[in-house]
């Protein structure tokens, strides 16, 4: 038998750790997946749509929105390198070996938050470089203040301010993933 109230860690159950800061409770997360995956479906009118997850950080977003989509729906994945960390260049973009071939799908990139804009910016013109029927983006966190690059985001799921944030996917250094809700690092770190 569970406890009533079980303390997973990671469940919401748990104080957040290392002084992290939540910003946006698992509750509100589940109503904006909800209305993106609403929107989204009521675009392509029964069509099917192929979505393209962005690994590591889109994983939970992406589970979590393809199980709310009411349509036909196919997965791809691909890869992104980070450009924090000293990175000046861009790592390659990888397309998982096994992806659909995306010439002629509905394409829908799934990201978890777009910063300088400059990821999916470049993810965008490698996709439609394969002659999509359409593409869209679909990102469940902006942070507007920080872009450098313009880039076209027809979903967004809801704008935060300019700190660092983890959880629901998102990480810090590979750590806080699994928490439910998104969290800030506490001073400003990470930025
Ligand atoms: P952009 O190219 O600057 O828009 O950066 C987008 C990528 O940087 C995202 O897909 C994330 O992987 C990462 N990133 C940007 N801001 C954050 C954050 O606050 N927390 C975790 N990852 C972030
Ligand atoms: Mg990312």
């Amino acid at each position: 038998m569970r406890p009533a109230s079980p303390a997973i860690p990671g469940s919401g159950h748990l104080p957040p750790p290392d002084g992290l800061e939540i910003l946006v409770p698992a509750a509100r997360i589940a109503d904006a997946v909800d209305r993106l995956a609403a929107d989204l479906s009521g675009r392509y009118g029964g069509r099917e749509i192929t979505l393209v997850a962005v690994l590591d950080g889109a994983l939970i977003f992406a589970a979590d929105l393809l199980r709310r989509l009411p349509v036909r729906t196919r997965l791809a994945t691909m890869r992104a390198s980070s450009y924090r960390d000293g990175a000046t260049r861009p790592g390659p973009l990888r397309l998982s070996p096994d992806a659909p071939d995306l010439a002629g799908r509905h394409v829908v990139v799934v990201d978890d938050i777009v910063d300088s804009g400059r990821t999916l910016a470049r993810i965008r013109r490698e996709i439609q470089a394969l002659e999509p029927a359409s593409l869209r983006a679909c990102v469940l966190l902006d942070k507007p203040d920080r872009r450098e690059v313009p880039v076209t985001v027809e979903w967004v799921g809801m704008a935060i301010p300019d700190r660092f944030v983890v959880g629901y996917g998102l990480d810090h250094d590979g750590r806080y993933r699994s928490l439910p809700y998104i969290a800030a690092l506490p001073g400003g770190q990470g930025s």
